[in-house]
């Protein structure tokens, strides 16, 4: 049996909160896929075989809108239970004969539900309890055979159900943690409602990925890009397991890492057994390229066509090669299906590995493309990696080329590394590098400054301070660091940094700044 039968399909209306819903899920143990809202049963069935369930998200629109997202034919046709989150449950009212009502009494925030009937939704909860809201709809009249679960001052039909169809809407989103009891309304719909399956854990997952990678394989060579980062060195060490000496792993040092990185993925890979691990240190290539440039977007350009170029080069001298490994996720996989949201606007240019031979951009290894980061961590963890890999702060293609503004040298980079060494460091011993801190790191300025040490005048260098929270990465805020912690960092950073007599802290939200600053 695959490991991904009896799991929820989660289909997707575009709330901003869908992935939620099925992270939640797949913390319970079960698989559910993310699928857009227009997917046909057999492309359902393919993505989760045997499902027991379907979660309907919320969504933006309401279901009056001429074109609003519909509910597919198959949804309600089958003997497996729906759950509708506040768009999906009026969808299900509009489909089943009920009445929504327009957006009259807008409602966003917390707000208090009594259950009125536990029934299997919310069976062993409290009676009274904290859910998040947000919605302009509502249902108005429930259809036949649906009674009323739960109810707050503003929704009379807070909760419906029909458990005899085992048919069951929510208003509220129990997929947030400001839902007193989300998660468990979710394991009692995914177990009690659905008796879906258990096994999406991660030694199933590893165990599962063997066995695929081996299966897509074969004999092939198989060739990754390692980065150090979290999901290059999960995946690389996935395909290890699965092919061993097959794997060869190119590592880039563009000399724009940060302090001991480059040390840190060699005796990774060695302390994992990798026989074939690249390392190649094209710093002075890079440093050469970048010689003179200002230009962000340009100095991105150059750092990206430089590492097409060092990555083609090596794999030219690898030899036939059958397979190309990459790290995409399956947050990245939903973006690129398009599920209806409209797309982020590129404000940056991010580089992948470009400039590879076309035969192998069809060949790929995706081993992590049905996971979320978190499982991808808890993967790691299990595959035995350290937590400073597993809980490593993303850290950009083009490192710190772009924070280093302005000319990048070797002369700059060392100071930036030093003085980011340092912040990081703090940052660690506090406890804040995991939580605390999504991203956490040091910029150098293109401007000097006029000082005092000692008794003398100083013109040095200023480093700025970034350390934000975010969850997503498309809006954060900045983290509010203890000023102990930010006076004992900006201390260090001019005493033991020499030629900076300056640190600021960034206190810039996003948007309307981007989390780097090029
Ligand atoms: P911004 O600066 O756009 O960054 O708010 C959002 C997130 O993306 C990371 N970032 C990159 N990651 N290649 C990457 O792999 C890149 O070129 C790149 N540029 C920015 C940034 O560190 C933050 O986490």
């Amino acid at each position: 049996m695959s490991l991904k039968s009896g799991g929820i399909v989660i289909l997707d209306y575009g709330s901003q909160t869908a992935q939620l819903i099925a992270r939640r899920v797949r913390e319970l143990g079960v698989y559910a896929p993310l699928l857009p809202y227009t997917v046909t049963l057999d492309q359902a069935q393919d993505a989760a075989p045997d499902f027991r369930g379907v979660i309907l998200s919320g969504g933006p629109s309401s279901v009056y809108d001429p074109g609003a997202p519909r509910l597919p034919d198959w949804a309600l046709s089958g003997d497996w239970p729906v759950l509708g989150i506040c768009y999906g449950m009026q969808l299900i009212t509009q489909a089943l004969g009920g009445a929504v009502a327009g957006a009259l009494h807008r409602e966003y925030g917390m707000a208090s539900v009594q259950v009125r009937e536990p029934g299997a939704l919310f069976e062993g909860l409290d009676a009274g309890q904290t859910v998040w809201m947000s919605h302009g709809d509502r249902i108005e009249r429930p259809p036949d055979g649906f009674r009323v679960l739960a109810h707050t001052d503003n929704a009379p039909y807070a909760a419906i159900g029909d458990p005899d169809r085992g048919l069951f809407g929510v208003q509220f989103h129990p997929e947030v943690v400001h839902t007193e009891h989300g998660a468990a309304m979710l394991r009692n719909f995914v177990f009690g409602v659905c008796g879906a399956a258990a096994d999406w854990t991660p030694d199933h997952l590893i165990d599962a990925s063997i066995s695929a990678i081996r299966e897509q394989v074969g004999s092939g060579r198989v060739l990754l890009g390692m980065s150090g980062g979290v999901d290059s060195s999960v995946a690389g060490e996935l395909i290890h397991r699965a092919v061993g000496d097959q794997l060869l792993a190119v590592f880039v040092n563009h000399g724009m890492l940060r302090a001991g990185e480059a040390d840190a993925v060699i005796a990774l890979g060695r302390q994992l057994g990798w026989q074939n691990l690249i390392a190649v240190d094209a710093t002075e290539e890079f440093l050469d390229r970048l010689a003179g440039i200002t230009e962000p977007e340009t100095k991105r350009q150059i750092i990206g066509a430089t590492f097409a170029d060092v990555f083609e080069r090596e794999a030219a001298r690898l030899g036939a090669l059958d397979w190309l490994a990459q790290g995409t996720i399956y947050p990245d996989v939903i973006e690129s299906a398009g599920t209806g949201r409209p797309g982020a606007k590129r404000i940056k240019s991010h580089h992948n590995v470009g400039g590879l031979p076309d035969h192998l951009r069809t060949r790929l290894v995706e081993p992590l493309r049905d996971l979320f980061k978190d499982e991808v961590r808890a993967v790691g963890t299990r595959l035995g990696l350290a937590d400073s890999i597993v809980w490593r702060q993303p850290f950009p293609g083009p490192g710190l080329g772009v924070r280093c503004v302005g000319e990048i040298t070797w002369e700059r980079l060392e100071l930036l590394r030093a003085a980011d060494h340092i912040f990081t460091g703090e940052l660690r011993a506090a406890g804040l590098l995991r939580v605390g801190t999504a991203q956490a790191f040091a910029m150098l300025l293109p401007v000097r400054s006029v000082g005092v040490m000692g008794d003398n005048r100083t013109y040095d260098e200023v480093i700025v301070l970034r350390a934000v929270t975010t969850t997503d990465f498309m809006t954060a805020d900045w983290a509010r660091l203890d000023h102990d912690l930010l006076a004992r960092v900006s201390s260090r950073i001019v005493n033991e940094v020499k030629g900076v007599n300056r640190v600021l802290y960034d206190i810039s939200t996003k948007p309307p700044a981007t989390i780097e600053w090029e």
